[in-house]
Order: C-alpha cells, then sequence, then structure tokens
C-alpha cells in the first residue's frame, strides 16, 4: 500500500518552494525521484534550490523553475505556460505558498484581504483547475493543499489568514469529492507552528516547540506515496511537546 517507487519519474508543481515549508517538499521528492517545477517570487533562491537539489539528485531528475508573484494572473499564467513546455503534466500538485498578515481587524484593509486570498486560495484554485486535467487524463493524480491550524481554529489579529485557510480546506475537501473518481487523491495537510520564516511571525507561542518543516515534508512524501483502498483526505499536524 505504501509505495514509495510510485513517485519515480512523476512531475511534482511546487508553489511557494522557497520558503521553509516548500524547500524541504521540493527536497523530500527530489529524493523520492520526482522531477520538479519550483516556483516562487526570488529568481536568486529559485536558482539556488535547483543548484542544491540537483548537486544531490541531479543525475535521476529533472528540475525546472519559474518565478512569479502569484497575485499577479499574468505571472500565474506565464508560470504554466512554462510548466507546459518544461514537464508538459503534472502528477503532484503542491499549493504551498502563502501569506499570513499579522493584523486586528482594523488595521486591515482591503489590500491585506486581496493579497491573502489571492495567495492562499485564488491561485490553488488556477493550479488545481489547470493541473487536475492531466490527473484525470493519466487516472493518477496527486493534490496537496498546505493549510494550517487556523483552518480548524480562529486566533485574534489573524481574521484573513483564518479565513482564508478555512476556504482551502472546504475547497480540498469539495476537490476531494468531485476528483477521487479519477483516482486523484486531494489533501489538505493542516501545521500548526513550523520552524520558518512565518513562522517566526507567530505571535504568544514558543518558536522552539515548532514543527520541523523536514518532518512535515517526509508525511507529505508518505501521503503521496500511499496507493491503497483509504485516504486521510484531511491530515492536521500538530507539535509533539513532551515536558
Ligand atoms: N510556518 C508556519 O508556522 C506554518 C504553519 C501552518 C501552515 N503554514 C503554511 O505553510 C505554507 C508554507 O509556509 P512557510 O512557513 O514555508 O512560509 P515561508 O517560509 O514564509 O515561505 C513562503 C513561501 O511562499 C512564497 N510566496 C510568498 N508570497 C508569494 C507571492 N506573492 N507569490 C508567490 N509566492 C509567494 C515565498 O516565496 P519567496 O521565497 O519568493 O518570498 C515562499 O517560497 C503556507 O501556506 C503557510 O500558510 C505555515
Amino acid at each position: 500500500m505504501l509505495k514509495y517507487e510510485i513517485l519515480e519519474n512523476r512531475n511534482c508543481f511546487i508553489t511557494g518552494a522557497t520558503g521553509g515549508i516548500g524547500r524541504c517538499i521540493a527536497m523530500k521528492m527530489a529524493e523520492n525521484k520526482c522531477n520538479l517545477f519550483l516556483t516562487s517570487t526570488n529568481i536568486t533562491k529559485l536558482k539556488n534550490l535547483k543548484e542544491e537539489i540537483e548537486s544531490l539528485y541531479g543525475e535521476k531528475i529533472k528540475i525546472y523553475y519559474e518565478r512569479g508573484d502569484l497575485n499577479e494572473i499574468q505571472d500565474i499564467k506565464k508560470i504554466i505556460t512554462m510548466a507546459r513546455e518544461k514537464i508538459y503534466t503534472v502528477d503532484i500538485l503542491v499549493n504551498c505558498a502563502g501569506l499570513f498578515v499579522v493584523k486586528s481587524l482594523f488595521d486591515s484593509n482591503l489590500d491585506d484581504f486581496d493579497t491573502t486570498f489571492n495567495l492562499n486560495i485564488r491561485a490553488p484554485f488556477i493550479f488545481c483547475k489547470e493541473f487536475s486535467k492531466d490527473m484525470i487524463k493519466s487516472r493518477w493524480g496527486r493534490i496537496i493543499n498546505i493549510g494550517s491550524s487556523s483552518a480548524y481554529a480562529g486566533n485574534k489579529e489573524t481574521s484573513l489568514y483564518c479565513a482564508s485557510k478555512h476556504a482551502l480546506l472546504g475547497f480540498s475537501r469539495a476537490l476531494h469529492d468531485e476528483l477521487k473518481k479519477n483516482n486523484i487523491r486531494t489533501y489538505c495537510v493542516s501545521p500548526s507552528g513550523a520552524k520558518t520564516e512565518m513562522g517566526k511571525l507567530i505571535k504568544n507561542q514558543n518558536f522552539d516547540t515548532f514543527i520541523d518543516p523536514k518532518e512535515i515534508a517526509e508525511y507529505v512524501a508518505f501521503i503521496c506515496s500511499f496507493d491503497g483502498g483509504m485516504i486521510s483526505d484531511e491530515i492536521r499536524l500538530n507539535r509533539m511537546v513532551i515536558e
């Protein structure tokens, strides 16, 4: 049932690939011999990440990247065009890019609303719509939407983030129901605080206790490899603090 070898030669598209969690997922999928298409806003970080992964796994896989701001529809179109040119089809889609705005309701403005929702839910919607076509055709696919513990809670000063992650969870649940007949497994993976740049923005919690993003990546590879008759389509990853 757990077959890591089914990841071999699959094409994996990752947004937010240069972030703390995204880069660990990229590394892990490369270790499992997936070809990669990586995206984020920073071309230098993307180039460095490609070189780093290539130095470890480059003989076995192909790695491509394209920069783009997922707030911008033209950038999203450019990324899709480039992915179509380079890897042609996507088997595994990881929507990991995210924005965490820490502001009270009265300090939040429409621009915060738009950027949070564009990145955290509109971009996943567009990529799922585009690349699930490939998965339907091949009757195999994995969609991993990186949610958050904020998909299940409402915390002060993060109303837009909480709302966008609730939306992503609802979207994932619906996609799972809609696409499972095509052998596409849709997962919403929702970690609590993780040791990344974004994690540093979380207030009133002990960063030292946060999840190592490598463990999140292990989990993502694990669920992508599971090919049996059951599915855990919504996964909450909490930190284990031993006192
Ligand atoms: N860290 C946590 O505590 C935590 C907890 C639960 C869930 N999550 C979720 O996990 C995911 C990854 O978070 P992380 O901790 O890895 O964050 P991170 O280290 O801050 O990385 C964020 C990633 O998103 C990309 N990004 C940001 N704005 C973008 C934009 N406008 N267009 C395209 N890409 C953009 C960044 O690209 P650049 O490198 O170019 O800036 C980076 O690759 C997010 O969806 C987040 O909500 C995080």
